[in-house]
């Protein structure tokens, strides 16, 4: 592995860990924890107790998940082959609706006015947040299998030409195609 081989990895796992902490805390607090506290007398202290915590770690996770998650798009915008329509969609589609992730939970767990007013409705913010979470992962899942396309090589008689492959692949041959 070279140096650089390293620093992606580490930037993978930077992304990915604080993924799972902040899509699975989600999951939980929306299939358990809510349901749970719903008949419990001192809900609303345990509450607040949750939110606090669970603010920080959203912060912490979202800085870490935004910093790690451009610098993956730079190595994968600038790599060879570079990422087709589908890649680009997913992108878009994701980032939109990490927006609406890190917008929604901030407002869940925040102790603002319009924080406390936007938890009036709480359960369904909830639920629309996890579902935002899941189809963030989905589509993070999708700009992993979509097709890369060889870049042009200047000075070559294929320059013209692209090879569709697959994502794992690095390096192509685009004279290596079967024309004859
Ligand atoms: C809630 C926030 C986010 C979650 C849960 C999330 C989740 C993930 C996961 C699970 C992967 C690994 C996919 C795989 O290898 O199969 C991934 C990859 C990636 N994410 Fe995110 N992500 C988030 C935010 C972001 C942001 C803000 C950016 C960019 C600004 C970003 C850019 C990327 C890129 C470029 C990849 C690599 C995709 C590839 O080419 O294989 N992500 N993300």
């Amino acid at each position: 592995m070279e140096p650089t081989d390293y620093i992606k990895l580490l930037s993978r796992w930077g992304h990915i860990l604080p993924a799972v902490i902040l899509v699975g805390g989600s999951i939980f607090m929306q299939t358990t924890l809510i349901p749970a506290l719903k008949d419990s007398d001192d809900a609303n202290d345990v509450k607040g107790k949750i939110k606090r915590t669970w603010a920080k770690v959203i912060m912490i996770c979202a800085g870490i998940i935004i910093i790690s998650g451009f610098y993956n798009a730079y190595i994968a915008f600038k790599g060879d082959p570079k990422p087709t329509p589908i890649y680009h969609a997913a992108f878009t589609a994701k980032l939109i609706l990490v927006g609406i992730v890190f917008y929604v939970s901030s407002l869940l767990s925040g102790r603002s006015e319009v924080a406390i007013k936007f938890q009036e409705q709480e359960a369904k913010w909830g639920k629309i947040n996890m579902m935002a979470a899941i189809l963030v992962v989905l589509f993070a899942g999708l700009m992993n299998v979509a097709p890369r396309v060889a870049r042009d090589i200047p000075n070559s008689d294929n320059s013209s030409r692209s090879t569709l492959m697959a994502p794992e692949t690095t390096t192509v041959d685009i004279n290596s195609t079967d024309e004859g």
